[in-house]
C-alpha cells in the first residue's frame, strides 16, 4: 500500500518505518528541511534504541523515502496519516491548528480515494471536524480516528508489537474498514489487536490511558509524601500494593513528577475538553495540580538540603530527559528543577548520556553542560539524579564522595536507596523512602 506520514517527529518516523517494515511503500514528509535532509543522510535527528536500523533497512529496500510536503505524494497515497504537533494551548486545550492544516492541504492535494487517519493524539470531535474541512474534495476522503500508544524508549517494539489498535471510524465504512485492516493485519497475526469503535471512542481512549497513567504517578506522589511524613517507606509500600492483580506493578514509582510531550498536554486537554462540555473532570485535575506540586516539593526539599540557599551552590544534575532512553527534555521535571536552580542563583554542572546538545541549545551558557558524568559533580555541593538512565545505577560512589564538596545525594527516582549510602559517608534522600 502507498501510505505518506505528514509529521517525521517521534510518532511520525517510527509510524512511516513501521509501515515500511511490512512492506508498505512509504513517505515521511516534514516541514523542516533539516530534519529531511538529515534523514536523507541517513542520520536520525532523535534518539530511539532500534530505530536507526529500522529506518536504514527500509530506506536501502527503497521502501521508505524522506521529502518536503508536496502535493505528488498526496496523490499518490492510499492512506494519509496526520502525526503533526497538537501542543496545549494557553486556555489548557490542545492547539490544532498544525492537524487542520495538513487536512485542509490534503483536501486540495488528493488524487485518488484515501484515508486520511488521525494519529496526532486530538480531542473528541475533531474527527468529525476534520470531516467537514475535507468535504468537498475532488476524491473521497474518509477519516479514521487512529491515536497512537506507542511510548519513547521502547518506540519501535511498541508499534511493531502493540497492546492494541484502536481504530475509530464509522462500522458501515467498508472502504475504511477494509483498508485499515489489510494494513494492520501483519500486527495481527498471533491474535487480534485492533479495537474497533466510533471516532469520539477513540479519540477518548487516548486522553482516557494517558491521563490514568498520569493518576497512578500523582498517586504515588502524594503516597510518597505521607511516607515520609509518617516514617512509611515508598517501596514496600509500592511492592505489596502492585502485587494485587487488580492494580498490577506498573507507573506506581514515586519521582519527580511526569513529564514528556503526552502526559501533561493530555490531562490538561481532557480537563479542557470536560469543561466545554458542562463537565469537572475532579480527578484529571487533581493530576495535574499533584504533578506541579511534585516539582515545587522537589526543589524546596533541595533547598532544605543545601541549608536553605542555594545562591552559589554548586549543584550536579545527572539526567535531563523526562525519561530514560530517550532525548526528550519537553516538559523534563529536570529542566524545571534547574530553571529554578539558576534563578536562585545557583551554579549547575549537568550530564545526560543523549541529550546534552539538546540542554546545550535550551540553556546556552547557563547551565555547564558536560560529557562525564562525574565531571558534574566536581567540587559539588550536592548532586541530584533526576533521570534513572542505566549508567546511573551504579556509579563509583567513592570516586563521586571524593569529588564532591559535600557529600549530599538527592535521588529522585529512588534508584540508590537500597545501597547503604548514608553509612559511606552521604547524606541521602529520596523521596517517600527510609533507605540509604
Ligand atoms: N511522542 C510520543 O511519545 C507520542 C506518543 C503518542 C502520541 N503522540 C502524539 O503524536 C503527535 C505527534 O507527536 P510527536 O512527539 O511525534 O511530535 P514532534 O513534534 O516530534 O513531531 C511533529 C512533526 O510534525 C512536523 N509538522 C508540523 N506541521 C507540519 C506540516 N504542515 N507538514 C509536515 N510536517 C509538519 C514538525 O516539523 C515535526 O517534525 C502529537 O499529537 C502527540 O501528542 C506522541
Amino acid at each position: 500500500m502507498r501510505v505518506c506520514v505528514v509529521g517525521t517527529g517521534y510518532v511520525g518516523l517510527v509510524t512511516g518505518a513501521g509501515f515500511a517494515e511490512m512492506g508498505n511503500q512509504v513517505v515521511c514528509l516534514d516541514l523542516d528541511q533539516a530534519k529531511i535532509d538529515a534523514l536523507r543522510r541517513n542520520e536520525i535527528p532523535i534518539f530511539e534504541p532500534g530505530l536507526d536500523d529500522l529506518v536504514a533497512r527500509n530506506v536501502e529496500a527503497g521502501r521508505l523515502s524522506f521529502a518536503l510536503p508536496s502535493d505528488e505524494e498526496i496523490a499518490a497515497a492510499q492512506l494519509v496519516f496526520i502525526c503533526v504537533g497538537t501542543p496545549t494551548r494557553k486556555d489548557g486545550g490542545a492547539d490544532l491548528t498544525q492537524v487542520d492544516t495538513v487536512a485542509a492541504w490534503v483536501a486540495k492535494a488528493v488524487g485518488r480515494e484515501l484515508i486520511l487517519v488521525l494519529k496526532s493524539t486530538v480531542p473528541v470531535g475533531t474527527n468529525e471536524r476534520i470531516r467537514r474541512i475535507v468535504e468537498g474534495s475532488a476524491h473521497p476522503i474518509h477519516v479514521v480516528s487512529n491515536p497512537e500508544f506507542l511510548k519513547q524508549g521502547d518506540a519501535v517494539a511498541d508499534f511493531l508489537r502493540p497492546d492494541r489498535i484502536v481504530v475509530g471510524c464509522d462500522e458501515e465504512d467498508t472502504f475504511a474498514v477494509d483498508l485499515m485492516a489489510r494494513l494492520y493485519h501483519p500486527l495481527c497475526l498471533d491474535r487480534n489487536r485492533i479495537i474497533w469503535m466510533d471516532p469520539p471512542s477513540a479519540e477518548l481512549t487516548k486522553y482516557v490511558a494517558n491521563t490514568m497513567l498520569a493518576m497512578r504517578i500523582s498517586f504515588m506522589n502524594e503516597v510518597a509524601a505521607m511516607c515520609d511524613v509518617v516514617g512509611a517507606d515508598i517501596h514496600r509500600v509500592r511492592e505489596a500494593v502492585g502485587s494485587d492483580s487488580r492494580i498490577g506493578s506498573k507507573f506506581l514509582y514515586a519521582g519527580p513528577g511526569y513529564g514528556g510531550s503526552c502526559f501533561p498536554k493530555d490531562v490538561s486537554a481532557l480537563v479542557h475538553t470536560g469543561r466545554q462540555h458542562g463537565l469537572e473532570i475532579e480527578l484529571a485535575a487533581a493530576t495535574d495540580r499533584v504533578n506541579s506540586r511534585q516539582r515545587s516539593l522537589i526543589y524546596r526539599k533541595l533547598r532544605a538540603m543545601l541549608g536553605g540557599d542555594v545562591r552559589g551552590k554548586r549543584v550536579a544534575i545527572w539526567g535531563c530527559t523526562f525519561k530514560p532512553r530517550t532525548d526528550d527534555l519537553r516538559e523534563s521535571a529536570a529542566i524545571t528543577l534547574i530553571d529554578a536552580l539558576i534563578s536562585d542563583g545557583a551554579l549547575v554542572a549537568a550530564h545526560d548520556p543523549e541529550a546534552r546538545d539538546a540542554v546545550r541549545a535550551h540553556f546556552g551558557d547557563k547551565v555547564n553542560v558536560v560529557e562525564d558524568a562525574y565531571t558534574a559533580v566536581q567540587a559539588a555541593d550536592a548532586l541530584v539524579l533526576m533521570t534513572e538512565w542505566r549508567e546511573y545505577q551504579n556509579p563509583d560512589f567513592d570516586r563521586v564522595r571524593g569529588l564532591m564538596h559535600t557529600p549530599i545525594l538527592f535521588d529522585c527516582r529512588n534508584i540508590w536507596s537500597g545501597y547503604g549510602l548514608r553509612g559511606q559517608g552521604f547524606v541521602y534522600a529520596g523521596i517517600g523512602t527510609k533507605g540509604s
